[in-house]
């Protein structure tokens, strides 16, 4: 669609859009905000650059898209429960989302989004990567799409749920709350393939930090066909990559892209407050 409002940048074949022309400091009237959403469903994540935003201004853009979601096991910013940081120390040499995956899919309705705000940067090197699952499914063979799509998967947060959280947190700038290893989270079954709700486009909806078998199967039965899937999920061109500066922003749809942050910049200090929004059970 053509933009009057804003400029929109693809950086990458695959998905990933700088959006120029906006001010987040400042409230976004109605027209404005709808070139921004469209620019969110057409490029999967968008990007925004040089921007001061507070707390309050970080939190009010996320509620244009829904309700904010409260980090079920990371300590929050002081005075704001809805913003969840995410630090690494100069010192401390592990990170948080290293690992391709989907947001909390553990959970019955996993977040529509996340907006991430670059606080302080290293001098090279924490860049975030992203990966089009609407490009894994639909380069998948007819065949497979067809298996896929009788097909339900097990989501469970056992790898990122602490046994001793005090062990974690020793190890990690941002810390987990007291309590949060002897929280509960049952399973909780998606289907494979999921149809976003704005764009109609279907999605490759399994990663390898939750989804672990596929219902009626057990995880040995499961495993062939998941390792493939997370090999395919994450192949480079279905990918872009986004270099932060500080006051950047990124904001990434759940539903249709997984995302990676690297860990390749030790001996310096990367902050960022995270917002996520609430979704809806994927169908
Ligand atoms: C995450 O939200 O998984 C971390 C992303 C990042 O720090 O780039």
């Amino acid at each position: 669609m053509g933009y009057e409002h804003i400029t929109v940048e693809p950086i990458a074949g695959a998905c990933g859009a700088e959006i120029g022309g906006i001010d987040l400091s400042q409230p976004l009237n109605d027209s404005v905000f709808g070139e921004v959403k469209q620019a969110f469903v057409d490029h999967q994540v968008i990007f925004f650059r040089d921007q001061d935003i507070t707390e309050d201004q970080h939190k009010d853009f996320g509620r244009r898209f829904g309700t904010l979601n409260i980090h079920p096991r990371y300590v929050p910013l002081e005075g704001h429960p809805e913003i969840f940081p995410i630090r690494k120390d100069p010192e401390v040499k592990k990170i948080v989302g290293g690992v391709w995956h989907h947001d909390l899919t553990h959970l019955p309705e996993p977040p529509l989004g996340a907006i991430l705000y670059a606080l302080d940067v290293p001098p090279t090197g924490g860049d975030t990567m992203f990966s089009s699952q609407y490009l894994a499914y639909e380069t998948l063979s007819d065949g497979l799409k067809e298996t896929l799509a009788g097909l339900v998967g097990v989501h469970d947060n056992r790898i990122q749920a602490p046994k001793i959280a005090s062990d974690r947190n020793a190890e990690r700038s941002s810390k987990l709350r007291e309590g949060a290893d002897a929280v509960e989270e049952p399973e909780c079954e998606h289907p494979v393939v999921i149809t976003h709700p704005e764009s109609g486009r279907k999605a490759l909806y399994v990663n390898k930090i939750r989804t672990h078998r596929f219902k009626d199967m057990t995880e040995e039965e499961s495993r062939p066909l998941l390792q493939y899937l997370f090999g395919h999920t994450e192949k480079p061109e279905f990918t872009c990559r986004f270099r932060w500066r500080k006051g950047s922003i990124a904001f990434w749809d759940n539903r249709c892209v997984m995302h990676r942050a690297l860990n390749d910049y030790q001996g310096h200090k990367r902050y960022m407050n995270r917002v996520t929004v609430n979704g809806a059970r994927p169908v």
